[in-house]
């Protein structure tokens, strides 16, 4: 891995990736809205900034240009398919071979095996349902995104973060195929460390057609999970 794209750099889990990534030596490009460059300015020197819209599929074309791996944060804002829109835009430019990591939460799901917990299934319906009525967000379009990443055939793993929370690195998450194994129940994961999986997973060709869904090391679930093995 020499040279990485980050997508949706200058948000919260970007800039913890494009830090991970900078701290591998890694030549970094970052793509963030234009109004947003200001947010990555404590990295100006140290990487390349292409300005627009993550759906926008000339500024793709110019960011993952020779490019080895690609974080992509998969976010479904408004209702004109921005979500699907930047992953089919990934898929169509990144070089072939190139890593491919996209991050989404934990109600997406590979293959219906994940079993979910009747509050999560509410809450996605009941926010979901407001987002969409007021225009703001599309939880689907986050669903029909994954769903284009899953059928591809590129290097691609999908992560799927589950709660999370800000705080200092407690190390590489643990992960699990499938939503509701125990080792995932305690549901959070410190944000830094969801990036350091993100970026881990470009050296990890384990992880390549999977979605793993992760959880903090040091949550109760996963620290029940290592004593038991
Ligand atoms: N938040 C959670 O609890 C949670 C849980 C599980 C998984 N995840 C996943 O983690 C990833 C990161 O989520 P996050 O919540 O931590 O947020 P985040 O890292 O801050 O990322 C939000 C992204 O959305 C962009 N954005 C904000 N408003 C926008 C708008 N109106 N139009 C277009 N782009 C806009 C931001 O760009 P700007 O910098 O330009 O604003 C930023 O790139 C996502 O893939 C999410 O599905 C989140």
């Amino acid at each position: 891995m020499k040279k990485v794209c980050v997508i949706g750099a200058s948000g919260k889990l970007g800039k913890y990736m494009v830090q991970h990534c900078l701290d591998r030596n890694y030549e970094v490009v970052g793509v963030c809205r234009e109004k947003s460059v200001g947010k990555l300015d404590s990295f100006r020197d140290r990487i390349t900034i292409v300005p627009g819209m993550t759906n926008d599929r000339e500024v793709i074309k110019k960011a993952v240009k020779g490019c080895d791996g690609v974080l992509t944060v998969l976010v479904p804002w408004g209702v004109n398919n921005y979500s699907s829109g930047t992953a089919q835009a990934v898929l169509d430019f990144a070089e072939p071979g190139a890593r491919l990591i996209f991050s989404c939460g934990w109600h997406i799901t590979k293959d219906g095996k994940d079993e979910y917990s009747w509050k999560l299934e509410v809450f996605l319906k009941v926010v979901g349902w407001i987002a969409k009525v007021l225009r703001l967000i599309d939880i689907e379009d986050q669903v029909r995104a994954c769903n284009l990443v899953f059928t591809s055939d590129k290097n691609w793993t999908v992560v799927r973060g589950s709660g999370l929370e800000e705080g200092e690195s407690q190390g590489l998450p643990v992960w699990s195929e499938h939503v509701g194994d125990p080792i995932l129940e305690s549901n959070l994961t410190r944000r830094i460390d969801f990036a350091l999986f993100m970026v881990e997973a470009l050296e990890n060709d384990d992880l390549i057609h999977k979605a793993p869904a992760i959880v903090g090391c040091q949550t109760p679930s996963a620290l029940a999970h290592k004593s038991e093995t």
